[in-house]
């Protein structure tokens, strides 16, 4: 047998046969990428052209496994080498069945779920002819007004990272060549969150430090899980534009985290260096491009010029080799070699199956948070309430449930909450109204809605997002919810009914306003498939809410940038907007819950061991997170406030304690990262701080 065709040599030995095997042309095709298709990201729409059959990859085409079976058999019987192509896709929250948004999805402080969820989607999306998701992104937001602060994991790089492991494991599996496992794509590497004022893919000043100590620890945490490949970013970052930055992803993700995977480039990312003032000229950007540290260009146009650049001796053969080795790596890694057609299955088959869509639900439930519970007015006991309204653009929409880069998520299969409300109010009168819509309402709409609802009960005022308000392309210079959405809670509010809030979106809003308006209020981010029930799993009971904010919400658009892991201020009682309270509106790691829970007996031991008793107070089974968080209150570089070093979730029943054990190491706890990204340990006095709770100590 052929070396490279034995799944029985390892590895590396395969490529380095096939690499000798190929001609500069096949070896520079597989370092492109192209898209024959249309994509539910409105940036994508390919124009459905041909492509070569010796190409690397085909992103964003939706075309099936029989469709996939068909173009790949071109590429394994219709090339002189037969390798084959690796299909890409933008697999975010799920594929068939949606999941919470990631940002959602961070809120349930839960790696568990989250790899859950991603393993259904990559088994899903798989059984489709998928073989590669686009996903995690990693990048850490601290601007609600940039649209993509749904697809990440929150402001704290810590958990950021926690969660890019569990999808990592979730999407890879520990076998990535088994045939339901996908590679996963870090991205965007890096800083693409840091764009200034959240305006999407402008240009981002990111002091060294700050590289290290926020924007990379994400994406180291996922390459040491074993993450396939990464995408590079648009954005500039401090005058070398990402997708040309040779320190990020030769000297930092090769050379020094041992990265071995390949680095695909963002949508159309080499020729926009044009307008990024870089360069205009095709050639010059294919050779920097690569020679940074790209080994595929998506949406190729500049590095179909690469054979005519080594063979007219402006680019050494030996780069391009170095790329080919790391895209044939991974496809040797998943399995392409051997099994790159698709079993052609019924979609029913593989999709939305039963115990994918209970799955669904739990995400939902743990990812709500609720921000308000006066009186405890939830739960609602159903047999009590003899009307019950639900109001608002959200009550009938599915979309909006679901969210942006929604895969192949069909809307018709997602119940809204009208369509479920009835489960859970069997004898209840309901009224559902839309009241308005997103952003406009009808003459009349919003006071004939407030009339209707006057007769309730209860009044559930669903409000929120449309779906498409958040995501790629999707900055809002204003974050609070449209003016006809805040009319018609003012006017719910004014009935005098007990109003619950139920909030749809995929980024923090400005709830101020709203606040006074509600009694109580869940945010449900955007839940996916089995939001609507998993909201009243919460409003009834059935479930207590355990969701906990990853994203701080601010008190107004001037409080942005926000984020808890702030540097200390020169004057701590001073230095505060005039106009404004300080704090947050609700901080990071904030949520409530039907009980409640005291904590007590913080301590930590000389070999680092720190302890925490935590009690159910209250009368209700319920979830908690304890956060631990370390205070560092003389540096040589000084350190944010507090940041997180820990976190542990546990579920105890009613006036049930435990004691919650963290191990923490000197080094990965203690230190903090310096500019060049080195760790630095400088012996002295550390705060440790949960829940109200603080404890300072020595370490030398
Ligand atoms: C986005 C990426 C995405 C790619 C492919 C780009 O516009 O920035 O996150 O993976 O499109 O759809």
């Amino acid at each position: 047998m052929t070396p490279y065709r034995n799944p029985a040599l390892p590895v590396e030995e395969r490529l380095e046969d096939l690499l000798n095997r190929m001609t500069l042309d096949e070896k520079c095709d597989q370092l492109l990428q192209t898209t024959i298709g249309p994509d539910v990201n409105p940036n994508n729409l390919g124009d459905g052209g041909e492509f070569r059959p010796s190409i690397g990859s085909i992103l964003s085409y939706f075309g099936g496994a029989h469709k996939r079976n068909e173009f790949q058999r071109r590429a394994v019987e219709g090339t002189r080498l037969g390798i084959p192509i690796i299909w890409g896709m933008d697999v975010i929250h799920g594929w068939r069945t949606g999941f919470p948004v990631p940002l959602a999805q961070a809120c349930t402080w839960n790696p568990e779920t989250v790899e859950a969820c991603c393993r259904v989607a990559a088994k899903e999306c798989s059984a489709e002819g998928i073989d590669w998701t686009f996903a995690p992104m990693v990048d850490i937001p601290n601007d609600p007004r940039w649209g993509r602060v749904m697809e990440s994991f929150g402001e704290d790089p810590y958990a950021s990272g926690l969660f890019a492991r569990a999808s990592v494991r979730g999407y890879q599996t520990a076998d990535p060549s088994a045939p339901d496992a996908v590679a996963a794509c870090l991205k965007h590497f890096a800083g693409y969150a840091a764009s200034e004022g959240g305006r999407d893919y402008s240009y981002s000043d990111i002091s060294a430090r700050k590289l290290h100590e926020i924007y990379l620890p994400s994406f180291h945490a996922g390459v040491d899980e074993g993450a396939l490949t990464l995408m590079s970013s648009f954005n500039d970052v401090t005058g070398t534009p990402a997708v040309v930055n040779r320190y990020l992803m030769t000297e930092i993700l090769r050379d020094r985290w041992g990265f071995s995977g390949f680095v695909v480039s963002d949508w159309d990312s080499f020729r926009q260096l044009k307008a990024q003032g870089f360069s205009g000229d095709p050639e010059k950007v294919a050779i920097r491009c690569l020679s940074a540290g790209n080994d595929m260009e998506m949406v190729s146009e500049c590095f179909k010029l690469l054979p005519e650049l080594v063979r007219s001796g402006r680019l050494a053969e030996a780069v391009v080799d170095e790329a080919v080795r790391r895209v044939l790596r991974v496809k040797f890694k998943l399995g392409l070699f051997e099994h790159p057609y698709t079993e052609e299955q019924p979609v029913e088959a593989t999709a939305l199956l039963p115990e994918y869509r209970r799955l669904a639900r739990k995400a939902a439930q743990q990812c709500a948070v609720l921000l308000k519970n006066e009186n405890s007015l939830l739960p609602l006991d159903p047999a009590s309430i003899r009307t019950v309204a639900l109001v608002g653009p959200v009550a009938e929409d599915a979309a909006a449930l679901v969210g942006n880069w929604r895969g192949n998520v069909d809307p018709a299969t997602v119940p809204t909450l009208a369509d479920v409300i009835g489960e859970f109010f069997p004898q209840s009168r309901i009224i559902t109204v839309p009241g308005c819509g997103f952003e406009t309402a009808a003459e009349g709409e919003i006071a004939s809605a407030v009339e209707a609802a006057r007769g309730a009960d209860v009044i559930l005022a669903a409000l929120g997002e449309e779906w498409n308000r958040s995501g790629e392309n999707c900055s809002r210079a204003d974050i609070a919810l449209p003016a006809v959405q805040r009319n018609l809670l003012h006017g719910l509010a004014a009935t005098g009914k007990p109003v619950v809030l139920l909030v749809s979106a995929g980024r923090p809003i400005l709830y101020p306003e709203l606040e006074p308006c509600a009694n109580a209020i869940l945010h449900l981010w955007q839940g996916g498939h089995e939001a609507a029930r998993a909201c009243f799993d919460l409003l009834t009971g059935e479930c207590n809410p355990s969701g906990r904010l990853a994203m701080t919400f601010p008190r107004s658009m001037g409080q942005i940038p926000i984020y808890y892991n702030e540097h200390r201020r020169a004057r701590p009682d001073q230095g505060y907007y005039h106009d404004l309270e300080e704090s947050p509106m609700y901080p990071f790691g904030y949520g409530l819950s039907y009980t409640s829970f005291t904590y007590s007996d913080l301590s930590i031991k000389e070999d680092l061991t720190a302890s925490v008793k935590v009690t159910n107070a209250g009368e209700r089974r319920g979830t908690e997170t304890v956060f631990l968080y370390l205070s560092d209150p003389e540096a040589e570089l000084t350190q944010p406030a507090r940041r997180l070093i820990a976190f542990r979730q546990l579920e105890l029943a009613p006036g049930e304690s435990r004691v919650v054990r963290f191990e923490l190491d000197k080094m990965r706890d203690l230190a903090y990262t310096g500019p060049a990204g080195e760790r630095i340990f400088e012996e002295g006095e550390f705060v440790l701080s949960t829940a109200g709770l603080t404890i300072s100590f020595e370490c030398r």
